[in-house]
């Protein structure tokens, strides 16, 4: 009977506190909700395991989506990256596309194959320029490739940058067989050097669509002001280096945010040792394109 008293006593201190003891309740639900959330959101780019990675729209789709606009995305989704440098500004995409997606725009880009040019300086010829790029490659957009990808492709660069793709140039796709490289350069044109441009190439995408077995990697030989100094050989492969695999991406700025060219921008292509390089660039400008892609 005591018992049973403590227990409606207990009841009824327990029903005055009720919205106190309720309220208390939800606070700590609700912290370790979102706590949890954000949790998972911080470190779910880690946790996905290579071969996944395909899957990270599906995953994503678990995170409550927001109110979105017009043109907006009606619910998350995650890219995975890795920063490989400040210095310059460069960012890595592991399995940005598919294998599939990767072998078709070769097969699509394949019959139209040329020597690739350089945009030259002044004093400087077809000729005396022989050597620095040596790969094959072709222009192609987004609207001429029937199977869509290039089109998929190009859409998933311009989320990831958050650039309109009317500022994007065409693909370029090249091929870069044994011993073919392209010697350090800029993708920016100083018109210091190169006269007055209408708009400058701000960033570079880099989609690789093979493995390459040795070289061809894609090197930074100034990255963090190293290198400066020792009268570079632009022929060198020397620096940050990335090696391409299939389907990864790189992202590079070649101008600070001011809008002046990055001196640690500059990059190349070591050759070919063995396999094959295929990657298709992607130069993102400042200016809209018209209706050049
Ligand atoms: C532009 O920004 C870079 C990097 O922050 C800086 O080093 C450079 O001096 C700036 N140039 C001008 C002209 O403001």
């Amino acid at each position: 009977m005591a018992s049973k008293g403590r227990l409606l006593w207990g009841l009824a201190r327990a029903k005055v506190e009720f919205p106190l003891v309720f309220f208390y309740c939800t606070v700590f639900f609700l912290a370790g909700f979102y706590g949890s959330l954000l949790f998972s959101l911080g470190f779910s780019g880690g946790r996905v395991p290579r071969g996944r990675l395909l899957e990270v729209d599906k995953e994503a789709s678990d995170l409550p989506g927001m109110p979105y606009g017009e043109t907006g995305e009606s619910r998350p989704s995650s890219v995975t990256f890795q920063v490989l440098s400040w210095k310059p500004r460069a960012v890595y995409f592991p399995k940005f596309a598919t294998e599939e997606e990767c072998q078709n725009i070769i097969k699509v880009a394949r019959s139209s194959l040329e020597p690739s040019t350089l945009a030259l300086r002044e004093g400087e010829t077809g000729e005396n320029t022989k050597g620095i790029r040596t790969s094959s490659g072709t222009f192609i957009s987004a609207s001429e490739d029937s199977t869509g990808i290039l089109d998929q492709v190009e859409r998933k660069i311009s989320r990831v940058t958050m650039i309109p793709r009317e500022n994007m140039e065409s693909f370029n796709v090249l091929r870069y067989e044994i011993g073919q490289r392209y010697a350090s350069h800029y993708d920016a044109f100083n018109p210091a050097e190169y006269g007055p441009q209408q708009s400058h190439r701000v960033a570079t995408f880099l989609l690789y669509l093979t493995d390459v077995e040795e070289g061809g990697e894609t090197i930074f030989p100034y990255e963090n002001g190293l290198n400066m100094d020792i009268g570079y050989d632009y022929e060198k492969c020397i620096g940050l280096k990335v090696k391409p695999r299939q389907g990864d991406g790189l992202l590079f700025y070649s101008m600070f945010t001011n809008h002046t060219i990055d001196p640690l921008s500059l990059h190349g292509s070591c050759p070919v040792i063995k396999g094959v390089k295929w990657v298709a660039a992607k130069w993102i400008r400042d200016q809209m394109q018209g209706n050049s892609t």
